[in-house]
């Protein structure tokens, strides 16, 4: 059985929906760990309801980013994952840290990549006029906010659209896409042939796709 950790550092409703679509599709795969830079990120708590162990490795209390991703490497390779699900982990990684878990590392942005990366997405995009956005799920390298793409949603944007609109709509989204992308990753059907991903078809020969267009 394939093993997953998630790193988090707040509310964590990606991790959890996530856990969510785990026990609910019955996933051949657990959730052996949910770690947190952030002692207060309320997500730790849902995780811990669930019976997920939980730990918090402090990033304020490492005065270098290599001595942080060196213990949050420890850390995390005392679960032996398979893979590793950055949500909503707000940490600038270190290269070795990356190239440690290149092809087995997950994150999701919230933007339709490569527009957009970095922070404030939606106000990005409201203030580029954009008529599309939406949200990414990639494989993670030492680029912030590259790497292969695995799945996308995207959703419109509304005229009268506040940034807690967007983010609100596009959040949703990712809460379908994220899970997708995970469960696909354990199934052992992303293959990596460069800069692409390919999703290979399912056992049961039921076709799905890598993108989503919630209009
Ligand atoms: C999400 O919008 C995700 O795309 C971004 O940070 C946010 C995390 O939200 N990386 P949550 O902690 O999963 O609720």
């Amino acid at each position: 059985m394939r093993s997953i950790v998630i790193l988090i550092s707040g509310r964590g409703s990606n991790m959890e929906a996530i856990v969510r679509a785990a026990l609910a599709e019955r996933w051949s795969a657990r959730i052996v760990a949910v770690i947190s830079n952030r002692a207060d990120a309320s997500g730790l708590e849902f995780a811990a309801g669930h019976g997920i162990p939980t730990a918090v490795i402090p990033s304020k209390d490492y005065p270098t980013r290599d001595q942080f991703d060196a213990a949050l490497r420890e850390k995390i390779d005392g679960y032996a994952p398979d893979l590793v699900v950055l949500a909503g982990f707000m940490r600038i990684l270190t290269t070795p840290f990356v190239d440690h878990y290149r092809g087995r590392m997950l994150n999701i942005h919230p933007s339709l990549l490569p527009s957009f990366p970095g922070l404030a997405t939606h106000r990005q995009a409201l203030a580029a006029g954009v008529k599309l956005h939406g949200a990414t799920v990639h494989f993670v390298t030492p680029d912030l906010d590259h790497g292969p793409i695995v799945a996308q949603a995207c959703v419109p944007v509304l005229e009268d659209d506040s940034e807690e609109d967007l983010a609100a709509r596009v959040l949703e989204q990712e809460h379908v896409i994220y899970p997708r992308a995970v469960r696909w990753f354990t199934e052992g059907r992303l293959a990596l042939e460069g800069a692409r991903v390919r999703l290979a078809p399912a056992a049961t020969g039921v076709p799905e796709v890598a993108s989503v267009i919630a209009i």
